[in-house]
């Protein structure tokens, strides 16, 4: 399974849903890598330390000697890898203006890959650029995460257009294996109201699992543990590992 977390919105758990499910699949015992394509490298941090990464998806995309597999580290956590992001990144689009190959590079590289990864979870940043596209244009699968506030449903036209557009020239097999609500606050009615709005835009799209507002979710992070090792007892641990289930349930 390749699958990409995506949503153009920023700060929706993108890249908490990432990190956790990727260390979610590596801990059930498959080889997994994470591939951060994000140039704020958050999904990197939440695993290692990027000064000590020689090198970042960056090279990966501009540099026709740099392949996925030089770039890939292991991280703290059994099975699990990492390919690294850099701020780098944000200067992506303008270097590969006028390449016509540009959005399937990282296609190109995953294949040479050759099966050695089960699963590999991507990182999307909060845009529709080239990035967001090279993740779409690569995955079998795609996870939206849509966090549970009043403007929770902007600009999810646009996605679905630009995962329509993929879906009918580069890649017609990719699956949008669900939608999954973050950030909840169960106590709330309006809360409770966003999540009906949800479910009654995109049914039975939208996972069982609904992910609670946790502030454990958001140290995690900064001690460089998945909310497993971190806080096994808590709800975001519970949680994302029942995501992880229907994940595999459903691919
Ligand atoms: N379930 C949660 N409970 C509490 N805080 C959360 C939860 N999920 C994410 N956060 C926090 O909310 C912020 C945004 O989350 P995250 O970085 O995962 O979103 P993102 O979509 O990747 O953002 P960006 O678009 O900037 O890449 C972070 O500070 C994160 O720690
Ligand atoms: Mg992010």
């Amino acid at each position: 399974m390749i699958l990409s977390i995506a949503n153009q919105k920023g700060g929706v758990g993108k890249t908490t849903t990432a990190i956790n499910l990727a260390a979610a699949l590596a801990m059930r015992g498959k080889p997994t890598l994470l591939i951060d394509l994000d140039p704020q490298g958050n999904s990197s941090m939440s695993f290692i330390d990027i000064r000590t990464a020689m090198r970042s998806m960056y090279d990966v995309f501009v540099d026709d000697t740099v392949h996925l597999a030089h770039v890939i580290v292991p991280a703290t956590l059994p099975n699990l890898s990492i390919a690294p992001a850099r701020i780098a990144l944000a200067k992506l689009e303008s270097r590969l203006v006028g390449e016509l190959d540009a959005p399937f590079r990282l296609k190109d590289e995953l294949a040479a890959l050759d099966g050695q990864f089960a699963n590999v979870v991507i990182d999307c940043p909060p845009a529709l650029g080239l990035l967001t596209i090279n993740a779409l244009v690569a995955s079998t699968h795609l996870l939206i995460p849509i966090q549970s506030s009043y403007f929770a449903l902007e600009g999810t036209d646009d996605l679905l257009e630009t995962i329509e557009k993929v879906r009918q020239r580069p890649n017609p097999e990719l699956k949008i294996l669900g939608v999954v609500i973050t950030m909840h606050d169960k106590r709330t009615a309006l809360a409770r109201d966003i999540q009906e709005q949800i479910r009654k835009v995109f049914g039975d799209k939208v996972f069982r699992t609904v992910i609670s507002k946790s502030v454990r979710l958001e140290e995690s992070p900064a001690y460089r543990e998945s909310i497993f090792t971190f806080a096994p007892e808590s709800s975001g641990a519970t949680e994302y590992y029942r995501l992880c289930e229907e994940v595999i349930d459903r691919a």
